[in-house]
């Protein structure tokens, strides 16, 4: 424990109360950048997680080189309800302010595609980056620990009147009252920002009291950083939801995203067949359009194109596959049945696609004859069938694949300026438990870096 953190008697029994300035409950991303910024400005910060190590999914990210954000980085990559929310932090803490970070801690990098960003060695450069700063502000870390239960502290203050009655039980003997300039600052820096619905007046508090296996822990600034559903295996929970419920929060209905699609039709024999094999494709759903590789596998349909896709798609809905996006498929065919009239189709997709999938698109979708031969409907329905191939997938591979959840947390009722609840004061939100996910290729780590920066400037 750091000595930073100040660790007391309750009563002079039971196990130690520990009072801090700062709880941050989650380890992962979000959570280890806010401990190490809070810490920066002095703030005495304590992280707790339930796992028995700090950062599991930045080190399973990006294929294990950590996709850590990316140089084209906007709010129109990100998926919200509230889709200002997310502007005002991204653009306080941009994807220069992390490359600045990563590059004072000479973390080797290149950019793959895209603007995507990756470690040249693997993703514990990041991690052990995150937990560098959090050390060198002395923030500490306490791993294997878990939650179970969290009240609110009335302020003192507050206790003639209604606070009283909420107040039993939960106040220790050494309680120190909040300095209301800093309860006051925080209530005008967590007005209702654009896109923010106006909350009805948060009761005011002293900060919050959690009972977790290590005994009692009191904080003036509690932050929720336990992220979303998937990758359970990694530690993932709904912890942060029941919170935000607990304190009076919508929480928007969640599902899987960037993630496989499964086909369990008739399609699921190409699948199989064509497993492994990836394809360059225009992949579009509810009007967005993604242009990258599509893959086959043995469950379905997965590639960075599909994964876009999943996070737009809603169950029973098609996805349409453009096969051959840089060209328009019918003129393609027409010049062809003019330039070589006897050339079999299955000759001609085996230029453009591998022959193994020229050879099954022509068993399973349209026998394989010169190309003469096809009526002007059949050389229609082909070029139909090439760019716009309409998939309705089975559904997803759920939570145990899915790179990220989509919904949670209702940012309208959360300051997009400090992350702070605008239900409890001292409460805040940030990373992926929030109803923010970013698209494809960094952008989700720069969602949990610019919104823990956020956060930290005001805990
Ligand atoms: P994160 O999930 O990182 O951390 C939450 C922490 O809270 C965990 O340490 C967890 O143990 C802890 N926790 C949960 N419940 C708790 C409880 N009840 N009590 C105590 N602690 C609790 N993004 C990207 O931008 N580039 C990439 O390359 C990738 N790659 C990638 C690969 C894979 C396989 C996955 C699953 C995800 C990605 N992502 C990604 C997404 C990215 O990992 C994700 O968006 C961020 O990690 C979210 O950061 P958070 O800090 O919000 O949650």
């Amino acid at each position: 424990m750091s000595a930073e953190v100040a660790v007391v008697n309750t009563q002079g029994k039971g196990p130690q109360e520990i009072v801090t300035d700062v709880v941050v409950i989650g380890a992962g991303a979000a959570g280890l950048m806010c401990a190490a910024q809070a810490g920066a400005r002095g703030r005495r910060v304590l992280v707790l997680d339930h796992a028995n190590k700090a950062g599991k999914k930045i080190l399973m990210s990006g294929g294990g080189n950590c996709n850590f954000t990316n140089l084209y980085t906007e709010p129109a990559n990100f998926l919200s309800e509230n889709t200002h929310f997310c502007k005002s932090a991204l653009a306080r803490y941009t994807q220069w302010d992390f490359i600045a970070l990563v590059n004072k801690h000479r973390v080797p990098y290149h950019e793959k595609k895209l603007g995507q960003l990756f470690c040249d060695n693997k993703s514990i450069d990041i991690l052990k980056m995150l937990l560098a700063e959090c050390e060198a502000v002395g923030a500490t870390v306490q791993l294997n620990t878990s939650v179970e239960k969290i009240e609110c502290i009335p302020r003192v203050d507050a206790m003639s009147g209604e606070g009283a009655q909420v107040a039993e039980g939960v106040v220790a003997s050494n309680s120190t009252p909040a300095k209301a300039t800093k309860a006051d600052k925080r209530a005008k820096a967590a007005k209702p920002s654009k896109g923010a619905s106006a909350a009805p007046a948060a009761p005011p508090n002293d900060g919050y009291l959690l009972h977790t296996s290590i005994g009692p822990v009191r904080c003036q600034s509690l932050v929720i950083a336990t992220g979303g559903l998937s990758i359970p295996s990694m530690g993932a929970t709904g912890f942060g939801y029941d919170v935000a419920r607990q304190f009076g929060h919508r929480v928007l209905p969640t599902r899987a995203g960037l993630v496989p699609f499964t086909i369990t039709d008739q399609l699921k024999d190409l699948c199989t067949e064509l497993s492994g094999t990836s394809v360059d494709c225009l992949v579009s759903c509810n009007g967005k359009s993604f242009r990258e590789n599509i893959l086959f596998t043995h469950r379905g349909l997965s590639g960075p194109a599909i994964l876009q896709i999943s996070s737009y798609w809603l169950p029973g809905q098609a996805v349409e596959i453009n096969l051959l996006p840089d060209r328009s498929v019918p003129d393609w065919l027409a010049q062809q049945r003019l330039d070589r009239p006897n050339a079999e189709l299955k000759t001609l997709l085996g230029e453009v696609f591998t022959k193994k999938m020229a050879q099954l698109l022509c068993e399973q979708w349209f026998p394989s004859k010169p190309i003469k031969q096809y009526t002007h409907a059949e050389m229609e329905a082909i070029a139909d069938k090439l760019s716009a191939w309409q998939v309705v997938p089975a559904g997803t591979e759920g939570y145990r694949t899915a790179e990220v959840t989509l919904g949670g947390v209702d940012t309208r009722e959360v300051s997009s300026k400090t992350m702070e609840s605008l239900k409890s004061p001292g409460l805040y939100f940030i990373g992926e438990v929030l109803d923010v996910t970013g698209h494809l290729g960094g952008f989700n780590f720069q969602w949990a870096w610019a919104s823990a920066h956020a956060a930290a400037q005001f805990v």
